[in-house]
């Protein structure tokens, strides 16, 4: 699923490194994205759907999103004031086929200029070698979409039952009010500590951090923080559980983020401090992530399409948020060999440190970066093929 934008462009570079590295896989092209809201009117056609029901696994590039009027408007005039409304295909892919356990890991390249460095004591600049895998529960909690402005009598009159609420809220008009749920469900919750800790027992990690607001937030947060005892306790002995808030924790990760090892949030905040982490190891074009569910499972760099750069001759954008995404589902279909293959030539081109992307040479995007001296999207790619 290219997508669009620079989705197009990481993802045929990083199917040339699959086949260079000896990955034995036919590829079956899905649509997905603007075209496709535009002359159809849906962004997620069924016919993607089916094609992931069928083969299970799907590497997706980028897409496009714009708001609900934007996007109206751009609709082909067959379409136009019919009612259609735009949603994002990548939140629907979430929600279709409940890929409920988001990963994303962030580990430091040696020899990245982009790496997080820190005032050490003395005159020491220290360099913390970054190895987070964030355990982010994808389909609920604040991004659930269970929200109202103006809500219905029924949920007024439950909300007029929590004492809080009559305290705190009262007194405001029901029009006035607008309100986003945070909904834990135990099962999710479950799904996502489990996935967590298993990752941490089979790739040796000494802790599991449950990053959450339990003082504050008591029902869900401390739902997760309970359940996490009870597994840690009764399944992972031997794996260590951390509590920290999310507040703290990022505040923690630029004093300390070589401590931390495989952290576990709800929705929202396992996206903030996953960016957080991401923005210590080179930011988005290295930013990598798995969505996992029962039967289906999709990898996708965190970055977007990118339009300023989608229609540049040569491609600039720094491939390796995709190939790392690969990565994740080489290793999702017991090809560790390979996916250690591909990750071993990474770790080599960013040392040697000749071939950099413009994010890499920290020069602002633009068409003449190649001729300041940086790899194009292809270079890269063929770079890391050559270190094979
Ligand atoms: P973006 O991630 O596309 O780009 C933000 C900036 O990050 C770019 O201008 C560029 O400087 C840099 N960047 C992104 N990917 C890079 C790469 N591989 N190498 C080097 N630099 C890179 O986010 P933005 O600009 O907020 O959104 C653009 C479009 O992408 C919007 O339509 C948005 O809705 C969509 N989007 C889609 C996502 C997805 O498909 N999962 C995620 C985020 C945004
Ligand atoms: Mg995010």
């Amino acid at each position: 699923m290219p997508g669009d934008g620079i989705g197009r462009n990481v993802l045929e570079e990083t199917i040339r490194i699959l086949d260079a590295a000896g990955f034995a896989a036919e590829y079956i092209e899905a649509d997905i994205g603007w075209e496709f809201w535009r002359q159809e009117g849906n962004p997620l056609p069924e016919r993607t759907i089916k094609l992931l029901e069928h083969h299970k696994i799907g590497l997706f590039g980028a897409i496009t999103s714009k708001p609900k009027e934007e996007a109206a408007e751009e609709l082909d005039d067959s379409l136009k004031n019919k009612g259609l409304i735009y949603s994002s295909p990548i939140v629907g892919l979430r929600q279709h086929f409940n890929l409920d356990v988001c990963i994303r890991p962030c580990h430091t390249y040696p020899g990245n200029p982009l790496n997080f460095i820190r005032r050490g004591s003395g005159d020491v600049i220290d360099e913390p070698a970054v190895d987070v895998v964030i355990f982010r529960q994808n389909t609920e909690g604040l991004y659930g979409g269970v929200e109202w402005t103006d809500p219905p009598d029924k949920v007024y009159e439950a909300l007029l039952s929590h004492p809080r609420f009559v305290k705190n809220f009262s007194g405001v008009p029901q029009n006035e009010l607008s309100i986003s749920t945070r909904i834990f469900s135990r099962a999710a919750t479950m799904r996502i500590l489990r996935a967590a800790f298993e990752y941490a027992r089979k790739y040796k990690y000494r802790s599991v951090t449950v990053c959450e607001k339990p003082n504050v937030i008591r029902e869900t947060s401390g739902l997760m923080v309970r359940l996490a005892k009870e597994i840690q306790k009764n399944e992972y002995p031997n794996i260590e559980l951390w509590n920290t808030n999310i507040d703290a924790q990022m505040m923690w990760l630029t004093k300390n983020p070589e401590n931390y090892g495989v952290i576990v949030a709800g929705n929202m905040f396992g996206d903030i401090v996953s960016d957080g982490f991401a923005g210590l190891i080179g930011g988005l074009g290295f930013a990598c992530s798995a969505n996992i569910g029962k039967d289906v499972a999709v990898f996708e760099p965190t970055h977007g399409s990118a339009p300023k750069y989608a229609d540049y001759k040569t491609s600039i954008v720094n491939p390796i948020a995709m190939v790392e995404s690969a990565c994740m589902m080489l290793d999702h279909i017991n090809e560790n060999k390979l996916s250690s293959k591909i990750r071993i030539a990474i770790a080599t081109i960013v040392n040697e440190g000749k071939v950099r992307t413009y994010d890499m040479k920290k020069l602002p995007g633009s068409e003449d970066v190649i001729q300041k001296g940086a790899a194009s999207t292809r270079q890269m790619a063929d770079a890391i093929i050559e270190a094979f």
